[in-house]
């Protein structure tokens, strides 16, 4: 097997892809890139090579991906020239000699309902650049990351309760840790070339369930408040939150609250061999209880 390179390693998803991924393979065919390599010590103490690479800089890609075969792309943050990020990844693969990309884009019902803003286009765009690459492909779609519920509900959910502009809307939260599991998976295993998967796990919940799993875990009476999409974000705004950013989790909230997300797939219960955690387990973790 040729070596497999993951991006974002020093970030929460592309250091579990590495850290899952050593548990299935040697880690001499494992590297991870990363633009600092002094923020870098994890992955050398798990034994991987570390390469430094910039998506805005094609030619570091190109040196980062030298005897690659396979590339774990993690999606280039929000509020930044995605599509152009995604983009030189391709080219350098294509220079580099890589056979396949692996990208992680966002869960969606439809490419035309309720489109995030910050997020969908620029997937939407990146899935079609990588169709069209001439490299193998594997697209997985990803729902909300559990573990940063507490940005979207409060540090103080789990104490007092909260409120949010989710309606009766379902979401299937999952764990980082287990969606980077799936990953490796894909990475260890041929076949999965040309395949779109959506990775969650497995459940939709509403936030009225979300209250009613912080109360079991608690054993007191969370409650959870619908509000306006509107009232969230001025909400925000006065708590000192930047406007573009207020506005960016709203636009998360519109698409939880009018079904754009509610959509289970047990594909990545099938890749990890056994039942993603399920809402109270998620929920321990995401909020430490
Ligand atoms: N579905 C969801 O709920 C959800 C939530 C959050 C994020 N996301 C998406 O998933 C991605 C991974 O999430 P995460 O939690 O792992 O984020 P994270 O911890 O912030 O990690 C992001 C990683 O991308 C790297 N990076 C940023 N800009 C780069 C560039 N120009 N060139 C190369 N690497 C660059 C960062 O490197 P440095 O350490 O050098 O900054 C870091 O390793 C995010 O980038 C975002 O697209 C999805």
């Amino acid at each position: 097997m040729g070596k497999m390179l993951i991006t974002g390693a020093s970030g929460q998803l592309g250091s579990a892809v590495v850290r899952s991924l050593v548990a299935k393979v040697p880690a001499a065919d494992v590297v991870g890139m990363v633009r600092d390599k002094s923020k870098a010590q994890a992955l050398v103490d798990v034994g991987v090579e570390v390469r430094e690479g910039d998506y805005l800089n094609v030619q570091s890609l190109v040196s980062a991906f030298a005897g690659v075969e396979k590339i774990y792309l993690v999606s280039a943050v929000a509020f930044s020239d995605r599509v152009t990020q995604h983009k030189n990844v391709f080219e350098a693969a294509r220079l580099a000699g890589v056979r396949h990309v692996i990208y992680t884009s966002i869960q969606r019902i439809s490419d035309d309902f309720c489109p995030i803003d910050g997020v969908t286009a620029s997937d939407l765009e990146t899935e079609a650049l990588l169709k069209s690459s001439g490299l193998d492909y594997t697209i997985v779609r990803h729902p909300l990351y559990a573990d940063g519920l507490s940005l979207f509900i409060g540090d103080t959910a789990a104490q007092e309760g909260f409120s949010a502009p989710a309606g009766q809307g379902r979401v299937p939260l999952t764990n980082v840790e287990e969606l980077a599991e799936g990953g490796a998976v894909l990475l260890s295993q041929s076949g999965h070339e040309g395949r779109v998967y959506l990775l969650n796990s497995g459940q939709a919940w509403s936030f009225v369930d979300i209250a009613a799993a912080l109360s079991r875990i608690t054993g007191k009476a969370i409650g959870y408040q619908p509000i306006s999409n509107e009232a969230f974000v001025a909400a925000r705004e006065a708590e000192g939150w930047p406007a573009h950013v207020a506005s960016f989790i709203g636009g998360w909230f519109n698409a939880i609250e009018k079904g754009a997300f509610d959509q289970t797939s047990r594909t990545l219960e099938e890749l990890i061999g056994r039942k993603p955690k399920d809402l109270e387990a998620i929920l321990r973790d995401a909020f430490k209880l």
